[in-house]
């Protein structure tokens, strides 16, 4: 079943997540909010991983890097001598190869199972990349990022949190409101499947990270982005105060770190060795 599971996630990156489509963007970006009035806060949460790395080392390891798609994420190396890119996706390394050229490394494997020695890198990023493992294998891959950081260093982590407390309930207010609407004018519940492409995802909460590593790896939880794509692009907009709204939703974020890490969408998961 893991193994099954692994293939098909590496099939729908190498087959549709990495290939891009009409306008150059990749299939994947479809998972994320690219309007303007979004794009300030967006900008801001992509640099907050940041604070989660040292500036300057050795090798950073982007664990599950796909093509290092957005111009914030070629910043997090930039003190390094090298990036080393590794994805279970070889078509995301023919992409991230494309993108960095020199700069980077480029390995093909799984994020539960590092090839690399313990403590080889001074700086580590992984986002959206663990909830792409079944369950059985997150602490797993929480380890293994520990393991191959260097002694002192600290590794930036990102994935979205299953059904957290500010926005789950808003996201499936609006699901369900879609569907009613479709329900009224007669269509079907659910979206053509050609319009529903992705692959498997298993997310967790903050509870889940405490109970599961919380004995073996020092780690705080701190706010990466607490909205989520679907309620941004239900309830942001220009004519609304859109980015108003967002530039307080960053100011909060800033002020109370901890509870929007633990609450909204998407945590940053800072691990110290
Ligand atoms: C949602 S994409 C995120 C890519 C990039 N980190 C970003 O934020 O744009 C997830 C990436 O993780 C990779 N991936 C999924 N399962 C993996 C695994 N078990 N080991 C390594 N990489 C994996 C996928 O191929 C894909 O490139």
């Amino acid at each position: 079943m893991t193994n099954d599971t692994k293939q098909k996630v590496r099939e729908f990156y190498d087959e549709i997540g990495w290939q891009q489509e009409e306008g150059g963007l990749y299939q994947n970006a479809r998972y994320d909010d690219l309007r303007p009035v979004v794009k300030e806060y967006v900008h801001n949460t992509r640099m907050r991983v940041k604070r989660g790395v040292e500036p300057t080392g050795k090798f950073m390891l982007d664990a599950g890097s796909g093509p290092v798609q957005y111009d914030e994420y070629l910043t997090y190396s930039q003190g390094y001598q090298k990036r080393v890119c590794f994805d279970i996706s070889i078509q995301a390394l023919r992409e991230a190869r494309k993108r960095i050229g020199d700069h980077g490394l480029f390995v093909v494997g799984d994020i539960a199972n590092l090839p690399f020695k313990p403590n080889a890198f001074d700086g580590i990023v992984s986002m959206h990349t663990i909830h792409h493992l079944p369950s059985t294998e997150h602490k797993r891959a929480y380890l293994e990022l520990f393991r191959v950081l260097n002694v002192g260093k600290k590794a930036a982590i990102v994935n979205g949190w299953t059904n957290p407390a500010l926005v789950g309930w808003l996201d499936k207010l609006i699901v369900f409101s879609h569907r009613l609407r479709r329900f009224l004018r007669g269509k079907p519940l659910r979206a053509q499947p050609h319009d529903k492409k992705g692959t498997y995802v298993k997310k967790t909460n903050a509870r889940w990270l405490r109970n599961e590593i919380g004995q073996e790896i020092p780690f705080e939880i701190v706010a990466w982005r607490s909205a989520s794509t679907l309620t941004m692009r239900t309830l942001i907009h220009e004519r609304f105060g859109g980015q108003a709204i967002l530039r307080w939703l960053y100011q909060m974020e800033e002020k109370y770190p901890k509870f929007f890490g633990e609450n909204g969408q998407y945590p940053l998961i800072i691990l110290k060795k």
